[in-house]
């Protein structure tokens, strides 16, 4: 019980875990070390996005417009979609928690695939509402079966990452469509595609296409992989007015800076250029993948910048013995090891590791 004269909190704070952030690389012996623990992008900023934030930065004496007008007509013009669908938030991990305060509390249910995207459950937590976890098939997937039957009345959030991080593999469109037409309709669907631009794989669920007809789907989409805007904190969500409208209403006010709008609108314009470099990460995850597969590692397909190596209890140790070659990676304690697909030569050291492991 709380001593009376001490500060009380609510009780669904009580077990959250703090998110963990991917770790930095340690130092060794003035090797170059890389981090590919937080599925960021290589690639420096290109010239053209940098020199917008750099003019914007001069006027950080103002407030950023909160209406993020020109940054919407952006994404509007882009995606083809009214900007009454189109909401902007510090990244999209910002508007999944907005999402998720304006729908549920204390006595509501919020289903997704795990293991997935670990912000998905402290998000959840914060709300008070209880997640209800359905576990990934064998290779990777989502279990769309299960999925349903876990929907009870008290359900009124889905989640379902595609592609799923860190496992890799996408969500294919007749399975969502099917899993759609099960759903009640006054279920939110949130479709995060947060890797949305490494998929390769045709039959792939588009987010976009979906939300047209369907009210109850809600796409989160983001500038911080593909767009290498990761440090400015820039997503979207794309959905119908009234779900967009209740998001905003749970935002904070002047939350994406000025800077990062321009940064934004800057990417969508230079958007051509930024996917080549998509392409070259794809070719190298090919790479990576078939160098895994050849030393005899069991890696799902990967749709994303990163690859997944189930470890179970051996999870930590191999984590340790990348990092002890200046190369930091995502373990999950117990389960498996995330790896970004980042500069070759930080890929190579990680192969390295990968291969004498199986040896
Ligand atoms: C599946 C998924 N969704 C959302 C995000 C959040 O991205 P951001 O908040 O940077 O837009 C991430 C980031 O790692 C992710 O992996």
């Amino acid at each position: 019980m709380t001593p009376d004269n001490e500060v009380r909190f609510r009780a669904c704070l009580d077990d959250v875990a703090a998110y963990k952030p991917g770790r930095p690389p340690a130092r060794t012996d003035g090797r170059p070390t890389y981090k590919l623990s937080s599925n960021e992008n290589p690639y420096p900023p290109l010239p053209g996005v940098l020199a917008a934030a750099t003019e914007a930065a001069a006027q950080m004496n103002r407030y950023p417009d909160m209406g993020c007008v020109e940054l919407l007509e952006a994404l509007s013009a882009r995606f083809g979609v009214p900007v009454s669908d189109l909401a902007v938030g510090t990244g999209s991990v910002a508007l999944l928690y907005h999402l998720l305060q304006a729908t549920v509390s204390e006595g509501d249910e919020v289903v997704y695939a795990w293991r997935s995207f670990e912000a998905y459950p402290i998000a959840v937590q914060l709300t008070g509402a209880t997640s209800v976890q359905v576990p990934l098939t064998a290779d990777a997937r989502h279990d769309f079966k299960a999925m349903e039957a876990a929907i009870t009345e008290r359900t009124k959030v889905v989640l379902v990452c595609t592609p799923n991080n860190p496992t890799g593999p996408v969500v294919r469109r007749n399975e969502l469509l099917a899993f759609l037409d099960v759903v009640p309709s006054n279920v939110l669907v949130v479709v995060d595609e947060a890797y949305r631009e490494f998929v390769r794989e045709t039959e792939v669920v588009d987010g976009v296409e979906l939300y047209r007809e369907r009210p109850n789907v809600l796409v989160l989409r983001t500038f911080s992989k593909a767009y290498g805007l990761a440090g400015f904190r820039v997503g979207y969500a794309i959905g119908h007015p009234e779900v967009v409208g209740a998001i905003r209403k749970c935002a904070l006010p002047f939350g994406v800076s000025y800077v990062a709008q321009a940064a934004a609108i800057a990417s969508l314009a230079v958007e051509e250029e930024l996917l080549e470099r998509v392409d070259a990460l794809v070719v190298e995850r090919a790479r990576v993948v078939g160098a895994l597969r050849a030393a005899g590692w069991d890696v799902p397909e990967s749709e994303t910048n990163f690859v997944w190596l189930e470890l179970g209890d051996d999870t930590v140790k191999f984590a340790e013995a990348v990092q002890a070659e200046g190369v930091s990676v995502r373990p999950f304690p117990g389960d498996g090891v995330r790896v970004t697909i980042g500069e070759s030569e930080a890929n190579d050291l990680f192969l390295g590791v990968a291969r004498a492991w199986r040896q």
